[in-house]
């Protein structure tokens, strides 16, 4: 059975639906849309579909580079200020569409099938776009929802281990930030690599619900959907020092721990907010035992090279760094670190207690 939800949005409320054998559904809906959707994907479309724009999804498509061909192939298929555009992939295509169907003709209506965990649990509502510029992730973007968004359960079939437990960091991540006990529940959905159709439903109606809270409430990222960024500033940093060997939703795992080693650090946790905290990481540090790539590739870490992707984050201030952590009795917030080299120390401090907790898990 197929559920949905509304959300509300000051550029126009959406409708997101779940369930499974969706695609064909849309791609009759939208018989004259243009679709774009990640190269990997190409065996889902019929064989007769004509207006077809294939993305690699690799972090380089996302770029303003990459923007002027796909905006030309736009315009060699047709595309008018009415053509629907039909995105079909993870957060790479979901980027790319989201800033292309804002910019095309000055926006074009389109619709999102996500089809990663990560984009369907965490993704595909709210709207941003975010592309990167001459090798600085996420510089630029904007936002521009998608009419519809329509999540296939389908497309969960041919997700690795490691696709599945990136989204599920989000997942968590989002249930965390939204309140104990919404965590509490997402984790008595016992998620794991091996979840049924039936219980990955749950676990994306719940995280994407519990988002909803955050986008409607913020939906321009001035407060409260901040605190969804837990795991991101540290996390970024990895996927930098890595060139993304490490991916989004698994350095965002590995970044919640390293904000708890800094909560440690500085003593700003009671026993109580220990302990919450402790449940968001052991969880997380459950799903990375299934990936011992992680931690070779962390044992090759430079952490001078992680400290100043660190420093080079977009989101700190001039005379600030800014870090969501886990405070008193483990609700996040956001945190503001002096700039000076003790800063600087501390924060190395918690990436190595962190990198050397998350290789131990291997031992
Ligand atoms: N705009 C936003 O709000 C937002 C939020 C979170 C992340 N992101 C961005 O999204 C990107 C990460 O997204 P992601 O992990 O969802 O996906 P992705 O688009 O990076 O894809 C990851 C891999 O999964 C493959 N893939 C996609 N669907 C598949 C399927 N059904 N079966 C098998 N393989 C499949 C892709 O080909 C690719 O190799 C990052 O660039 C991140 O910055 C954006
Ligand atoms: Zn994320």
């Amino acid at each position: 059975m197929q559920k949905s939800f509304e959300i509300t949005s000051s550029s126009g409320n959406y409708q997101v639906t779940i369930g499974k054998g969706l695609l064909a559904a849309s791609l009759n809906k939208h018989a004259s849309a243009v679709i774009l959707i990640d190269d990997f994907l190409t065996g889902v479309l019929p064989a007769d579909e004509k207006k077809i724009i294939y993305v690699t999804a690799v972090e380089g498509s996302k770029s303003l580079e990459e923007a002027a061909p796909i905006v030309i192939k736009l315009r060699e298929l047709g595309a008018h200020r009415k053509t629907h555009l039909l995105a079909i992939g993870g957060g790479i295509i979901q980027d790319v569409s989201t800033f292309l169907a804002s910019i095309y003709m000055r926006g074009i209506p389109w619709s999102y099938l996500p089809t990663t965990l990560l984009g369907m649990v965490d993704s595909c509502v709210g709207g941003k776009s975010s592309i990167n510029v001459h090798g600085y992730k996420n510089l630029i973007g904007n936002f521009y929802p998608p009419s519809e968004v329509i999540i296939d359960l389908d497309f969960l079939r041919t997700l690795n281990a490691e696709q599945m437990i990136g989204g599920l960091f989000e997942a968590a991540k989002i249930c965390y930030a939204r309140s104990p006990s919404e965590f509490a529940a997402y984790l008595a959905d016992a998620p794991s690599i091996n979840m049924s159709p039936d219980q990955a439903e749950r676990i994306i109606l719940r995280s994407l619900r519990s988002k909803q809270w955050f986008i409607e409430i913020d939906e321009f990222d001035q407060k409260e959907r901040l605190l969804l960024n837990f795991g991101h500033t540290f996390g970024h940093a990895l996927e930098a020092a890595t060139e993304f060997r490490i991916s989004h939703g698994i350095a965002v795992g590995i970044g919640m721990i390293v904000a708890e080693e800094y909560a440690k650090q500085q003593t700003l946790l009671t026993p109580t907010g220990i302990k919450c905290i402790r449940q968001m990481t052991s969880h997380v540090e459950t799903l990375l035992h299934k990936l011992p790539e992680v931690a070779k590739e962390l044992r090759s870490l430079d952490i001078d090279l992680l400290s100043e992707k660190f420093d080079n984050d977009k989101k700190h201030l001039a005379e600030q760094y800014r870090i969501v952590v886990p405070k008193n009795d483990g609700i996040l917030e956001l945190v503001q670190v002096p700039r000076t080299a003790q800063g600087r120390a501390n924060i190395k401090e918690a990436y190595r207690v962190a990198l050397e907790r998350v290789i131990n898990i291997f031992h």
